[in-house]
């Protein structure tokens, strides 16, 4: 574990300078991770928004919230179980969708946060993650809740967006909550298998 946290400090010092891509002008903080180094859960989403460029921590704004409550409805929480991480480490302006040159410039981040936690259970939240994690043909709405074969012999699920869930509050059976209840409950059944 002390290797592991050392090596992603090494990445993160490099990741902190970094200025390969045009964001690195618009930042005001990278944001390069939270949660815990778990070699067990880590989750992807999509790039800093306002306030997690202004924190330099992913997932703290209303969407992070919800993904908290999520986390927390079946016991696991960024404290103790999940390394939390985005595709891209610097905000785009007004939250508009990472280019290809900007995933391209920091795909290395990503790599080497997945090379060196190797993790067991990879959650791949939205579109993005999913485009930058799977072949293209995949889209969120038919590939969410499905196990797919990750790096490392990992299980990757791709789940829904909390921004996205935040735009459709219905609860009813087989809407985007509801599903997302069912993933979750998935995912944590793996999890303790583990
Ligand atoms: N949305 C993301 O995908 N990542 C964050 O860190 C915040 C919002």
């Amino acid at each position: 574990m002390e290797n592991i946290k050392e090596e992603l400090e090494t990445i993160k010092s490099k990741c902190l300078n970094c200025q390969k891509c045009p964001l690195s002008c618009s930042r005001t903080n990278v944001v390069f991770s939270d949660g815990i180094p778990n070699s067990k859960l880590m989750l992807i989403g999509e790039a800093p928004g306002y306030w997690e460029d202004q924190k330099g921590i992913p997932f703290v704004g209303k969407a992070g919230q919800l993904l908290d409550k999520i986390l927390n409805s079946v016991g696991l929480s960024r404290q103790k179980d999940i390394y939390i991480c985005n595709t891209i480490k610097c905000r785009p302006p007004e939250n508009r969708n990472p280019l290809p040159d900007e995933k391209q410039a920091c795909s290395e981040y990503l790599k080497a946060q997945i090379d060196i936690l190797q993790p067991k259970i990879i959650l791949i939240c939205g579109n993005i993650a999913l485009n930058s994690m799977l072949p293209s043909e995949h889209g969120i709405t038919k590939a969410r809740g499905k196990w797919f074969d990750g790096p490392y012999n990992s299980k990757m699920m791709p789940i829904f967006h909390p921004s996205y869930l935040l735009r459709n509050p219905s609860h009813e059976k087989g809407s985007p909550k509801w599903l997302m209840w069912q993933d979750i409950q998935e995912i944590k059944k793996e999890y303790d298998k583990l």
